[in-house]
Parts: structure tokens; sequence; C-alpha cells
């Protein structure tokens, strides 16, 4: 294992759609551990767990009821001592998932408060309405609908920024702080090696305003206290420890904020996740919508945050997918003919960054997203409100089915497609249905058929993640965006006391031209997804459908 996170890897894991060894048709704990030599392998670092504590799982797990035990479905405490301590011996870190923005409403600080205890209630946010029916501000929920929620015998309403059993946690109170230590020490002490923060950006709620011309994230995101929160977390927990990496995904931030969250000396934490990038076939901040993805914007977007991070000493989580995200082949690849070669050009990319990349699991399969074809295949809370409030809208239902077709969380959230066998060899095949289908093309995409194949998309993963730790120009490098306004192509150079890789990618699944490309003299190809070697000639540099290589001097 690497403890330097700027050669390390990390590997999501998202356990309730990974391995189900009991044939419940839920992927377990003990799943992860049979795992783990797929994952010694691919030579992933460390392993992102998404959470698995005791939770009614209306959010799968993100609505946390327990952060001291283990939910039952998912195993127990042994099986995650055992699970840590495997990793362990194979120089693997395990990465926990704290949601701290919000407890379930049947966490007990909630069912306490809810009691009427002053003590607890002081763990949230409860407000007076404006007036009679009228909730205290118009913010909206992330899932749709109001972010608040009436409570007839307080006469008041809870905040709830997510679903409405996920209340709010008020941090300005200093005992839901010290609380949240103490869950990251107990973490510790059993020897997690990291910490993923769940929409950590969000703890310092500014003002209960109106939002006139907005859902209400800019009274919350990166708020007044946000800094001083993160500080003082780093101080008393994973700050202590030199061991301990964390990561904090940012909603809706700013590059500015960010330069403090993830700067090597603010002390707040190692790296951030931000969704920019993410957001290119979104209409502004509208999720619902279907548009092109705007390359353009992508390209600005992402040299945007690697040369300014780098200018400011701050390190960013590089990565196209997670369990929130639809399939990256999907989205900005091609599932047809040339699946395998936009899979490898996409890994390409985000694997030559400044930065520590993410595989979610099954992207370096190059898994697609669902094919489902009616509403009732979806689980995903986000999806079926929003499926609702497209309806309530005026769409019809098969327009709001293809929106959602488009962007459901659920689509990175399908079993991880192991093998050929009935379930995908995520749950035996005698075993129950598995709790979301399985993909029917896991025929044809599967770890086991690619593990023997040198030419597959997992072997090249496997080829990026090693070539971050043998290449220093790659984990430490200056990044210098070029090609910039092209229409087709993705690339930069990244240099290094005296070493020098540049990396070349068509975007699009037709062949194209760059002109007044860099020479390549003195330069040997090191990764690339087409077999033959292909140079510039006199400057010119013709790309095949997706190509792309990684030259190195
Ligand atoms: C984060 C998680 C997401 C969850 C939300 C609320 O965005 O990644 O899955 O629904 O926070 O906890
Ligand atoms: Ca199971």
């Amino acid at each position: 294992m690497s403890t330097d996170f700027r050669k390390s890897t990390v590997y999501q894991i998202y356990p309730k759609s990974f391995c189900d060894t009991n044939g419940d048709g839920l992927g377990d704990l003990r799943g992860v551990i049979e795992k783990l030599d797929y994952i010694k392998e691919l030579g992933a670092d460390y392993i992102w767990l998404t959470p698995f504590f005791v939770s009614p799982q209306n959010d799968n797990g993100y609505d946390v009821e327990d952060y001291y035990q283990i939910d039952p479905r998912y195993g127990t405490m042994e099986d995650v001592e055992e699970l840590i301590a495997k990793a362990a011996e194979r120089g693997i870190g395990l990465m926990f998932d704290m949601v701290f923005n919000h407890v379930s409403t049947r966490h007990q600080w909630f069912r306490r408060a809810m009691e009427g205890d002053p003590y607890y209630k002081e763990f949230f946010f409860f407000r007076r309405g404006r007036a009679k029916g009228q909730p205290p501000t118009n913010w909206e929920s992330k899932f749709g609908g109001s972010a608040w929620e009436y409570v007839e015998k307080f006469d008041e309403y809870y905040l709830h920024l997510f679903d409405v059993t996920q209340a709010d946690l008020n941090w300005d109170n200093e005992n839901v702080r010290r609380e949240v230590q103490k869950i990251v020490r107990f973490w510790m002490d059993k020897g997690v090696k990291g910490f993923r923060f769940d929409v950590v950006n969000l703890i310092s709620k500014a003002a209960f305003e109106d939002d006139e011309n907005g859902d209400g994230r800019r009274f919350y995101t990166d708020g007044p206290n946000i800094h001083r929160y993160l500080k003082e977390l780093h101080d008393a927990t994973f700050g202590t420890d030199d061991g301990i990496v964390t990561v904090g995904e940012m909603s809706s931030t700013s590059i500015e904020n960010c330069y403090r969250y993830a700067g090597r000396k603010t002390g707040e934490l190692s790296m951030v996740f931000s969704f920019h990038h993410l957001k290119v076939d979104f209409m502004g901040n509208e999720k619902w919508v279907l548009v092109p993805a705007d390359f353009q914007k992508l390209k600005s977007i992402v040299f945007q945050w690697q040369t300014g991070m780098a200018k400011h000493d701050a390190w960013n989580a590089v990565f196209w997918c997670n369990h929130d995200q639809p399939r990256v082949v999907s989205r900005f690849g091609s599932e047809g003919g040339y699946w395998k070669e936009s899979a490898k050009m996409l890994a390409t990319i985000v694997h030559c960054l400044r930065g520590t990349p993410y595989v979610y699991q099954g992207e370096e399969l190059g898994m697609t997203n669902a094919d489902f074809t009616e509403i009732s295949q979806f689980r995903d809370v986000e999806s079926l409100n929003h499926y609702q409030i497209l309806q309530d809208k005026g769409l019809s239902a098969s327009d709001a089915l293809r929106i959602v077709q488009i962007h459901s969380r659920d689509n990175g959230r399908t079993p991880m497609q192991w093998d050929a066998s009935r379930y995908a060899g995520f749950t035996a095949e005698d075993g129950a249905e598995p709790w979301i289908g399985v993909n029917g093309n896991h025929d044809r995409i599967n770890a086991a058929a690619q593990l023997t194949d040198p030419d597959s998309v997992f072997h090249y993963y496997r080829r990026l993640i090693a070539l971050r730790k043998e290449l220093d120009v790659i984990s430490c490098g200056d990044i210098e965006p070029l090609a910039e306004h092209h229409p087709c192509i993705f690339a930069y150079r990244r240099t290094y006391e005296g070493h020098e890789l540049l990396v070349a990618a068509n975007f699009y699944g037709r062949s194209c031209q760059w002109k007044d490309a860099p020479d390549l003299i003195g330069f040997k190809r090191i990764i690339g997804n087409y077999r033959e070697e292909n140079r510039p000639e006199d400057g010119l540099w013709t790309f095949g459908p997706y190509e792309t290589s990684v030259w190195y001097r």
C-alpha cells in the first residue's frame, strides 16, 4: 500500500450492490472480504465503503440510525474487524463513509428530540413556520419538495436538506460536534485508515431566510463556520494521525473554499470531491432535464480545478463515477461498437491527472447504465420523487421515465457483474432476487471474462493504477492544459523535475485531427487504447474514434 495519497488509488464499494454471500439478495460485508484479492489485483490502495451502519435504508444507509453498530443486513462488528484486518494484510486501507450533515429520524437523538427533550431538540433545527401552514423558508429538499417537515405537537418544522427521514444536525451546537468527534475516534481505534465525509460543506447554516432566486443552497453551502468546524474535527480526531487520509464530499462548492478544505497546510482535509465537471449535462443546477454534454465546459472546469488547486497547493480527488452518478461509459463514451475504446479513453483522462483517482465498483469493467424500461425497476428515493415531480410539471410518464433513465443514481447501483451466470455472480443462482435488477449485458461485461483477457478494460485500469506508483510525473507533476478549444481533443502535459508526460484523447466516436500537435521527439508511448503506435506527422495528429495515448520522456 502506498501511504502517500498522491500515489494512491481508491476503490469505492457500494456494499449493497457488490457481492451477496448469504443469498438474501443484498450485498454484504463478507462479500467484500471475499473479493479483497480482486481489489488487490487491480492495485487499489484504499477501499472507500459507503455506509453499512444501522439504518432504515430510506437512502441506502445515508440515513444513519446508529453510527456504532453494523446493520445486520450487511453483517456484524466481527465482519468489519475481519475486513479491516484482511485488507491490511493485503496492504489495503479502509475508508469509512461518515454522514454527519444529518441523521435518520430513527436515530435516538432525533427520537429524544421528538419526545420534547430540550437537550436533543438543540441537536436539530426546529423552527416556527412563517404563518399557518407555511414553512420557515422556501428552501427545497435536494430530493424534491420542501426542506422543512411540520411537527404538529411542537407547531414547528425541522430541517431536512435531503429526505424527510434525514434530519439535519445543528453543528452550531458544541454537543453535536463532540458526539461527531467521538464517532470518528471510535472508528480510528478500530484501525480505519481514512474517512469520506458526506456532503460535509453543508454543515454550517448561515441564516434561515427565503431564497428569492434559488432553492436555498446559498444559505447553507460553504457556510460561515465551515472551515472552523472542519479544522476543529481535524485537530480533535484524524489530524493526530498522519496515516489517515480524508476526503470531503463538497456539494455545489466554490474552488476558493476548496483551496482551504484541501490545502496541504490548512489542516482541514486531505482532498475534496467537487462536482461541477459532472453537471455539464444539466441545465444550470437542474439535473432532471435532457441536455447533451457540453465538452468545452467539461474541459474548462477540469482544467480550472487542476491548475487552480495546484497553484494553491491543494489536492483534488479525481473521478467520473460514484454511487450517485450514471456510468461514465454510457454518459460520455459509447455502449456500442467502441464501448471498450471509450471506457479506456475515459479512464486515461482521469488517471493521468493531478489528484487521487477514485474507481467506482464496475467502472474498471466498463459497466454501463441500467437497462431498466419501467419505473417499477427503480429503487432510488431521489429518482422516484423526481419521476413524480416531472409529471406534476406536466411531462408525460414516458418523457419523465426517459429523464430518469439517463440521470438516475440507480444507473450506478445495479449489481456488480462478476460473471455470466443468472445473477452475474452477485448472488447465488438459487438465491433471492437481487434487491435491484442485474444488467442484461453481464453476459458480455463481467469480471471473469476480463481477468483472463490482457486487452480488457480491467487490465487497462490495472496498468494506469500501477503507472501512478511508478512515475512521479503522474503523482506529483504540474499540469498544463493543451488544445483547450479543440472540439474533440482532451489533452494535457504533466512535468516534474525534467520528466514530461503527454496525454491526448479523442473524446468522440469519429476520427479527428489535431493540428499544431506537440512534437513527440524522444517520447515513448507508455499506454494507449489502440494497438498501433500513432504519432503526429509534421504537427498533424490524426485520431481514430475515442483513441487515446500517453507519452513519456
Ligand atoms: C451524498 C451521498 C448520497 C446521499 C446524500 C445524502 O451526496 O453520496 O448518496 O444521498 O449525500 O446523505
Ligand atoms: Ca446478503
